[in-house]
C-alpha cells in the first residue's frame, strides 16, 4: 500500500503515471535495510565531486541529487554550492537524510519526498544534476520522462552526472557478460551485493544498454561530455545540456 505521503504525490499525477514507491524496489522502503545501506554500498563520492567542481560547480551552484538515498553524494556536495535538493521517494531514507542533515547542523541541504516523476523543482534552474542507482528503478519509457524532466529543470550549459548499473555490451554477448559481471559479485550481502542480488537486479529492475541510454539522453538535450565503464556494467555519464 502506497504511504499517505506517497497517495498525495500520486494524486498529483496524471492518472497513467506510475507509482514510483511501487517501482523503487521494497528494500529501499525497508528501514532495517535503509540503516545499513551504507556499509552495504560502499559509496565514496570523491571522484564525483572533484569532476562536478572541474566542470565548473561552485559556492553560487543549486544542486539536485535525485534519488539521493542516504545522501552520502548530498552530504558531501553540500560545502561546495549554495544548496543541494536531495530528492527521494522512500520515506525511510528521506527520514534517515533528515534526521543527518539535522544532527550536522547543515543549512543548505533541503531533503524532498518525491521521485523522478514527481518533483517540482521551485526556483532557480539548477546548475547540477546529480543521480545515482536510481535510474534504472524505471522502465525505459519512464527513463525518458525522467530524463525530459531533469532537462526541464536544468539550465542551458548546466552539468548533469548519471551513475547506474547500465548494460555496455552487444545483446549477443549478454548471458556471457552477465555472467562475467556477477563473478565480481560479493558472498557477504552485508558488505555488497551477492550473485544472487544481481540476478534479481537483471531479473526485475530495469537496467538498459548504454546505447539505448545514449539515445535517451540525446533526445531530451543533453550532450555527453564523458562516458566510462567498469566491468561493463558501472556506467558513468556526465552530460551538459544543450542551449
Ligand atoms: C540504490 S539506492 C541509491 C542511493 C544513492 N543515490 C546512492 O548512490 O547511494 C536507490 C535510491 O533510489 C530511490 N528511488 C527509487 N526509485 C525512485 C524514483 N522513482 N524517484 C526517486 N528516487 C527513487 C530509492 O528509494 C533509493 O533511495
Amino acid at each position: 500500500m502506497p504511504s499517505m505521503n506517497n497517495a498525495a504525490i500520486i494524486d498529483r499525477m496524471k492518472p497513467w503515471y506510475p507509482d514510483e514507491q511501487a517501482y523503487a524496489g521494497p528494500e529501499h522502503l525497508d528501514g532495517a535495510y535503509v540503516t545499513a545501506y551504507d556499509k552495504k554500498a560502499r559509496f565514496d563520492p570523491t571522484e564525483d565531486i572533484s569532476l562536478l567542481l572541474d566542470a565548473g560547480m561552485d559556492n553560487d551552484s543549486v544542486v539536485i541529487d535525485l534519488g539521493a538515498g542516504t545522501g552520502t553524494f548530498a552530504l558531501a556536495a553540500a560545502p561546495h554550492c549554495r544548496e543541494v535538493i536531495a530528492v527521494d521517494v522512500s520515506a525511510a531514507m528521506v527520514e534517515l537524510l533528515r534526521r543527518r542533515v539535522h544532527d550536522g547542523g547543515i543549512t543548505n541541504v533541503r531533503v524532498v519526498q518525491a521521485g523522478f516523476l514527481s518533483y517540482e523543482h521551485q526556483g532557480d534552474l539548477a546548475d547540477v544534476i546529480f543521480t545515482r542507482n536510481a535510474l534504472h528503478q524505471l522502465p525505459d519509457f519512464w527513463k525518458v520522462a525522467a530524463l525530459e524532466r531533469m532537462a526541464s529543470m536544468l539550465r542551458p550549459g548546466g552539468t548533469v552526472r548519471i551513475r547506474d548499473l547500465i548494460f555496455d555490451f552487444d545483446p549477443a554477448s549478454a548471458d556471457e557478460r552477465i555472467e562475467a559481471w556477477m563473478d565480481g559479485a560479493v558472498t557477504d550481502p552485508t558488505v555488497g551485493f551477492t550473485a544472487g542480488e544481481l540476478a534479481e537486479h537483471v531479473r526485475g529492475e530495469f537496467s538498459t544498454y548504454s546505447w539505448l541510454l545514449e539515445q535517451m539522453l540525446s533526445k531530451v538535450g543533453f550532450d555527453v561530455l564523458d562516458r566510462s565503464f567498469v566491468r561493463s556494467a558501472y556506467g558513468a555519464y556526465t552530460c551538459t545540456r544543450r542551449a
